[in-house]
């Protein structure tokens, strides 16, 4: 898997597959397998949803700027260019296929694949589906904020098993998905405080995830008082249903002709591309008055 790094190459079970000697021939290669799954299954619209493994950070390139700097540097020898994620979702939008990112990866978070979907008029939204604690946290967060409580720390520990724990117990692949669980906080109520994220492989859990937080904050006259909860999800039932109306609402976008990124689906996100918004709830607003308005 060219330029996914090493937790995520070692997961690799296909050896026998041709090694992509440049980016545009790995794009060229998934072009022509989306193309094919269109043909095969015989469908009218299809849309792409990334919900690989997360990948470490990606290294930011001066080609990454524009659609033309980067159209010139993908016929050259240079696996480093862009994150795998980056190619599926370069090789999506140039198919004009609707794209989501569901994880923390880089995906299609690069100007110059902004721009190449404003380009074929494609829409686009990501990142980092918002299932589990950050759910709670940022329906959480609102509430200490309008009832003027204000928050001193946020700390959250999560275990969870399965091959999305696997790959996040690399610290290079962890950083990513800490970045986007740890920032909402701060985000919504404005003002800084100590907040601490962490995540933990614990094998035997499978698909069940457990976050414990501790939410320290102080009320009239100062007094402190402290909020816990223990939240225990399965993983593949909260992301399920949202990958589904994930993929029916960028590909009703497509037939009404909107391009680019969604504002209107920044409350499935963590890290929600073209939206500085949080707080859940005036997240779900935005969706109602898109749904209102499409009517
Ligand atoms: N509740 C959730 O499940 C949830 C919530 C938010 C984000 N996510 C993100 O969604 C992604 C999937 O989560 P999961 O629990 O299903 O993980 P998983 O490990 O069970 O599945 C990921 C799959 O992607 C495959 N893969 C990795 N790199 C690939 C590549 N370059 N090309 C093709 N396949 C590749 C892996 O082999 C694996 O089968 C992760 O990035 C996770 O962080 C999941």
């Amino acid at each position: 898997m060219l330029n996914s790094g090493k937790t995520i190459a070692a997961l690799a079970d296909r050896p026998d597959l041709p090694r992509a000697d440049t980016p545009q021939a790995a794009i060229d290669r998934i072009e022509s397998d989306l193309a094919d799954f269109r043909t095969r299954h015989r469908l009218d619209q299809v849309a792409v949803i990334n919900v690989a493994s997360t990948e470490p950070a990606a290294e930011p390139r001066p080609e990454h700027a524009s659609l033309a700097g980067l159209r010139i540097a993908l016929g050259r020898a240079d696996a480093g260019l862009l994150p795998v994620s980056s190619l599926y979702a370069y090789a999506a939008l140039d198919l004009r296929l609707p794209y989501v990112n569901f994880t923390p990866s880089t995906g299609a978070g690069l100007p110059a694949l902004k721009e190449l979907a404003v380009w074929h008029q494609v829409p686009m939204a990501g990142s980092d589906g918002k299932t589990g604690e950050t759910l709670v946290k940022t329906a959480l967060a609102p509430m200490f904020a309008d009832r003027n409580l204000k928050l001193l720390s946020w700390v959250g520990h999560n275990i969870l098993g399965n091959r999305d724990g696997l790959v996040l117990s690399d610290p290079r692949n962890k950083a990513s998905k800490v970045h986007t669980k740890d920032q909402v906080i701060t985000r919504i109520v404005g003002y800084p405080l100590q907040t601490h994220t962490s995540i933990e492989y614990i094998e035997s859990l499978d698909d069940l995830k457990t976050a414990w937080d501790h939410i320290h904050f102080q009320g009239f006259l100062g007094v402190r008082m402290t909020l816990q909860f223990t939240w225990q999800g399965c993983d593949s039932a909260l992301a399920a249903p949202l990958v589904v109306d994930l993929a029916r609402l960028v590909l009703l976008s497509q037939r009404r002709g909107e391009a680019g990124v969604l504002k209107h689906l920044a409350c499935f996100f963590k890290s929600p591309m073209g939206s500085e918004e949080h707080d859940f709830f005036r997240q779900y607003a935005l969706l109602e008055e898109y749904v209102r308005q499409s009517r």
